[in-house]
């Protein structure tokens, strides 16, 4: 096994008037290449905070994070924005998909500046639409897709670019248990097939069981 992220002592404080925030306080792991992570924890616990450092997306406040050969925490902003885009998958609660844009052209967004053609993208989203079990379903709008439906586009689209991190917030939160178990199965799939490294943050035990490693995180600490 070899690591792919290490995380020490990661720090991130909210200045806010009515007062300072700890979001995330001395958080330290690390996660090898293809472990399923899930991130529990309340509401307020520094879940999102957390991969939204991991995605260089805010900034943090102290500690390191280093994926690979590349420090996540001492990256310009030019440097990042290219390790999100060749590196990360996200897959968010509220899906995020375009509505007026098709499931195919939602799963193609991210290969907007890739150097392929049209054809080749087409290619590529279908393959993956296969993989999530939407083949007749990839010139539906999102309106015209079941919620189920809407979040395997969401998880797609999070694929194309071929990531090696998958960043999952809350995938199934917005899912019914029939659904959410198809979401992580498929999450699961992927996960051993490919082996893509998975870090899910989710308030379900249910969901929390398919990760190989747990991490629990109380006012910003991990406590388990
Ligand atoms: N932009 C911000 N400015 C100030 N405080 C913030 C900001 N974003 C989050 N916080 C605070 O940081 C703490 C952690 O927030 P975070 O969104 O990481 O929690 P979470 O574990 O994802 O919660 P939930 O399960 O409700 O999504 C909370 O107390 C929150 O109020
Ligand atoms: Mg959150």
């Amino acid at each position: 096994m070899s690591t792919i992220l290490t995380i020490s002592d990661l720090t991130k404080k909210y200045r806010h008037a009515d007062g300072d925030i700890y979001a995330l306080n001395k958080v330290s792991f690390a996660v090898d290449k293809g472990d399923f992570v899930t991130i529990t924890g309340s509401s307020g616990s520094g879940k999102t905070t957390l991969l939204l450092c991991l995605a260089g997306l805010i900034q943090s406040s102290g500690g390191t994070v280093q994926f690979q050969d590349f420090t996540i925490t001492s990256a310009s902003d030019s440097q990042l924005s290219h390790f999100r885009k060749s590196k990360v998958g996200f897959v968010m609660q509220s899906f995020a998909l375009i509505p007026y844009l098709t499931a195919a052209e939602n799963v193609m967004l991210p290969l907007a500046q890739a150097p392929m053609s049209g054809r080749q993208k087409q290619t590529a989203a279908d393959e993956i639409l296969r993989l999530v079990g939407l083949e007749n379903r990839k010139n539906h709008l999102p309106k015209e897709l079941s919620a189920g439906q809407r979040q395997r586009v969401a998880i797609a689209r999070a694929l194309i670019n071929k990531p090696e991190l998958i960043l999952a917030d809350e995938p199934t939160g917005n899912l019914d248990p029939t659904l959410s178990t198809d979401i992580l199965d498929l999450l699961s799939t992927i996960n051993k097939t490919q082996n893509l490294t998975i870090l899910m943050v989710t308030h379900s035990p249910m969901a929390a069981a398919y990760g190989n490693r747990k991490i629990h995180l109380k006012d910003g600490e991990v406590v388990a």
